[in-house]
């Protein structure tokens, strides 16, 4: 029987910095705040999943420095199984991150360990990806590791396509769900059908990724929700409203949840609606992993459902 998810992915330290607004190049500007909080979008979706109930492994790499112990400290107390996290030569993953007053971010990302996390170590790994009941993906490690991870899978392969790296099309084919934002899903189109006109609408990406191929997609759009594509349908679920104060890892917060919830045998609409409001509660606060919901949060309800846009 299959069971838990394995997250297969990064783990990063993260700088958070605060300012007012972001500068422009070659702009300096005084912030306010500086933390080093655990990040990285594999553990973050791992410590999602596993703060709502589900029994979660992670298979990634941390390095032998100072910033290994800050990555890795939510994922312990989360109680995130990290047997298959290796310590190799080198950084730790660092992603600089800076926070405007409006909560939007930018970031940029180093992988250091991360890139040590390939086909060859994903193998060490075999039997327990073969025993999840869910695997999850994202584009922070090699996309060799992921493709080898993806015919590993016995389960279901969540593949949350962040950022857009150049995917094997067999591991495309293999998600179930593909999540993708906006920005994402464009990128991916124009990689499977080069010289196609860029989507007109979400819902036309959405349609078009499954003309591809894609078993099902679920197209995240911040603050409107998401839409979810798959053989039943099209469907839009609304996100509650909220006041943001930090959306970075609000959209691993989401992934994250919806995971646990395959994990635990729902279907995709409802793993999808209990999604939105975790990424919604994740918004409220700093940090990535510092502001996920733990089982028994009152998490925000959901308002209106919003009518799916016309292509
Ligand atoms: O999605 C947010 C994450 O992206 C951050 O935690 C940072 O580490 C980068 O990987
Ligand atoms: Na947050």
């Amino acid at each position: 029987v299959l069971s838990g998810v394995v997250v297969v992915g990064s783990i990063n330290a993260d700088q958070v910095t605060t300012v007012m607004r972001h500068p422009l190049p070659g702009e300096t500007l005084i912030g306010s705040s500086i933390a080093i909080l655990p990040g990285g979008k594999g553990a973050n979706q791992a410590v999602a999943a596993a703060q709502l109930g589900a029994r979660v492994s992670m298979v990634g790499a941390i390095g032998q420095d100072a910033y290994a112990q800050s990555a890795t400290a939510i994922l312990e107390t989360a109680h995130v199984d990290l047997s298959a996290v290796r310590a190799v030569d080198g950084p730790t993953g660092l992603a600089v991150i800076t926070v405007a007053a409006d909560g939007e971010n930018t970031i940029i990302v180093i992988p250091g360990a991360n890139a040590a996390v390939d086909a060859e170590a994903v193998g060490r790994s075999a039997d327990l990806i073969a025993g999840a009941a869910v695997v999850v993906l994202q584009g922070e490690i090699p996309a060799a590791a992921s493709a080898a991870a993806a015919r590993l899978a016995s389960g279901r392969v969540v593949l949350n396509l962040a950022p857009v790296i150049d995917f094997d099309p067999a591991t495309i084919a293999a998600a179930d769900p593909l999540i993708v934002n906006e920005h994402e899903a464009a990128l991916l189109l124009a990689q499977l059908t080069p010289g196609s006109p860029s989507p007109a609408s979400d819902a036309d990406a959405v349609a078009r990724l499954r003309e591809w191929g894609v078993t099902s997609v679920v197209l995240t759009r911040g603050a409107l929700g998401a839409i979810i594509a798959d053989a039943e349908g099209t469907a839009a679920v609304a996100s509650p409203v909220v006041t943001a104060v930090d959306s970075s890892g609000a959209g691993d917060a989401f992934v994250g949840a919806l995971s646990a919830r395959l994990a635990a045998g729902d279907g995709l609409r409802k793993a999808v609606e209990l999604a939105v409001r975790v990424g919604a509660f994740a918004v409220q606060s700093r940090g990535t992993q510092p502001s996920y919901p733990h089982e028994g949060d009152a998490l925000p309800e959901i308002g209106t459902i919003p009518v799916p846009e016309k292509n």
